[in-house]
């Protein structure tokens, strides 16, 4: 049964997003600068929270986990995509494509367990605010960080391992910016059958498990917090997870206004736009949620940009004076 053999194609060609010079040149500055914005923000995010040990809390540890996932998902299609624009090449060679599509899909399905965990941590938090620091202790704690990671890989093994059973015949041209599952199986000669079917299984539970862990956490956070009298802690009940509120919206608001709005754009625009919102909208904008939001993050931050020379970031060195 090994058909890999029988693998006619050895490159496939990324369309990408046009093919006009001008055009190119459009993206390759937005996707550049957006590129550097998630790099440095949530880079930010991760060394604001591993240098202030204040922020060495389970939310923040979660927090710099997503900012990780985040960070490698871009990584894994905007790169590529800007070398190939310079380049003026849209080739990508057969095992290059399996492994961007194996990263990616391992980082956003990370990405995407995450966010439900950190519902769930702030649902202990506010339903159960005496006992929080009992139930998340370290080792639940990377426990939680560490299923989203597994998970993440066993769906990207599962996908993987079923796509390069398949054989490509003469069809090479993916109209994306990145090899992606979808696109990849539609160039296939062989019966997808089993692939579409694991592919639609996989992407539902992917999708629906953190979603229903993320909607049982708030109907118990919400109910708790209408249950404060005053009005007061109910703000600040309730301000402690703005942010994760805010990124869940977004995240879910893309994928309905994308997938579930019926509109005028082609079935291939549409997937290249949902792919822009996800792989480097949503992933750009997250550490501005949360560190616009967060008082505490925003002294975290504040601290690192304030100072003058780059040694004192060094840990050895973080407890020399600061303000020079
Ligand atoms: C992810 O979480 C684990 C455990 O909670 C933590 O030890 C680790 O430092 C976090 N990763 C990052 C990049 O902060």
């Amino acid at each position: 049964m090994h058909q890999e053999n029988q693998t006619t194609i050895s490159e496939f060609i990324l369309l990408g997003f046009s093919n006009q010079v001008e055009q190119q040149k459009i993206v390759f500055v937005l996707f550049l600068s957006m590129y550097l914005v998630t790099m440095v923000g949530n880079g930010l995010i991760i060394l604001a929270i591993g240098l202030d040990s204040h922020l060495h809390t389970p939310m923040y540890l979660f927090l710099a986990n997503l900012s990780l996932a985040d960070m490698s998902s871009t990584s894994t299609s905007v790169p590529k995509m800007l070398i190939n624009i310079q380049t003026k090449s849209q080739a990508i060679s057969y095992d290059n494509c399996i492994t961007q599509m194996y990263f990616f899909i391992v980082f956003v399905t990370t990405g995407n367990f995450l966010l439900g965990v950190m519902a769930y941590d702030r649902f202990v938090a506010i339903c159960h605010p005496l006992n929080y620091m009992t139930i998340m202790q370290p080792r639940l704690c990377a426990l939680l960080t560490g299923i989203p990671w597994v998970l993440g890989n066993v769906v990207a093994m599962t996908h993987t391992s079923l796509l390069i059973q398949l054989v490509f015949c003469d069809k090479n041209i993916i109209p994306h910016f990145f090899c992606d599952l979808a696109p990849l199986l539609k160039l296939s000669c062989s019966d997808t059958m089993v692939n579409e079917l694991v592919l639609f299984v996989l992407g539902l539970s992917v999708i629906t498990f953190p979603f229903i862990l993320i909607l049982f956490s708030y109907i118990r956070i919400v109910s708790t917090v209408l249950r404060i009298s005053s009005t007061e802690r109910k703000w600040k009940a309730f301000s402690t997870c703005g942010s994760h509120l805010t990124v869940v919206l977004l995240f879910y608001g893309t994928i309905v206004g994308v997938y579930f709005i019926p509109s005028s754009a082609q079935p291939d625009d549409r997937d290249k736009i949902g792919a822009v919102l996800f792989t480097v909208v949503t992933p750009m904008l997250n550490p501005f949620i949360y560190s616009l939001r967060n008082k505490d993050m925003k002294s975290a931050l504040r601290k690192i940009l304030n100072r003058k020379r780059f040694l004192p970031l060094m840990p050895w060195t973080s407890k020399s004076p600061s303000s020079l």
